[in-house]
């Protein structure tokens, strides 16, 4: 049993802040009978009606997709450019879970599972990413250590996490750096190398968690087993 509000952001309706309100406005029906408390809760046999149209409780859907560059996080954009929802050919309403900027490649999560979305999502979920980033110049040993350790952006410090240098190119005086963190803010990689006064010129997410991109050459995707959603589930919930 789960609460109504809940169900009906869970299947990817609305958030659960405008369920709340359609709850509360009277446009909400479980069985036939409206209700406008919020406390209520239902099971899947239940029917839930939204204005007189019966929810639709989609079969989940779970994607691991390599993102290339140059295609956007989104579901749909205002300019018709390709989004990363357009590589995947389901029915199904599936959206990314985070983001990836357009010109990073790398690993992103595609589903309709709002309650599985809401959770990796989450500040507290300390599930790793890990990054691997192109940058300008020699990263010396102190900047690691700052990168590390915690630095601020956008006047929040990050928290802490693991960073290595991987190579130094002396020809192109460029370092490959992997970078390893749990939070999910704006453009954080390349913000907390700003920070410390070097430009990321490539980034790619190569890792969340268990999850890496074995197997799959830039552009394609494939379902996750229901294994790996059960472990999923279990390391953001012990976390959160
Ligand atoms: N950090 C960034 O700066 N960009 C991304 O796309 C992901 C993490």
């Amino acid at each position: 049993m789960e609460r109504l509000q809940k169900v009906i952001a869970n299947n990817g309706y609305c958030s659960r802040r405008k369920a709340e309100e359609l709850i509360q406005n009277g446009n909400v029906k479980v069985n036939g009978n409206i209700i406008t408390e919020l406390g209520v809760k239902v099971s899947d046999k239940d029917e839930i009606t939204i204005n007189g149209n019966v929810l639709n409780k989609e079969q989940k859907e779970y994607y691991l997709l390599y993102k290339p560059r140059g295609i956007i996080t989104s579901t749909k954009d205002e300019k018709n450019r390709k989004t990363v929802v357009d590589l995947i050919p389901t029915k199904t309403r599936i959206y990314p879970v985070g983001r990836l900027d357009y010109d990073t490649s790398g690993i992103l999560l595609l589903t309709n599972d709002g309650a599985l979305t809401n959770a990796l999502i989450h500040p507290s979920n300390m599930i790793d990413k890990v990054y691997v980033a192109k940058v300008k110049g020699f990263v010396l040993a102190n900047h690691l250590k700052l990168l590390s350790s915690g630095i601020m952006i956008d006047g929040k410090k990050t928290s802490k996490g693991k960073v290595k240098l991987k190579k130094y190119d002396k020809k192109a005086n460029t370092s490959i750096v992997e970078l390893t963190i749990h939070e999910g803010r704006n453009h954080q990689v390349k913000k907390m190398f700003e920070a410390i006064g070097y430009e990321v010129l490539k980034l790619k997410r190569e890792r969340i968690g268990f999850l890496d991109l074995s197997g799959l050459k830039s552009g394609e995707y494939r379902r996750l087993s229901p294994k790996e959603v059960k472990i999923l589930y279990n390391d953001v919930i012990k976390k959160n």
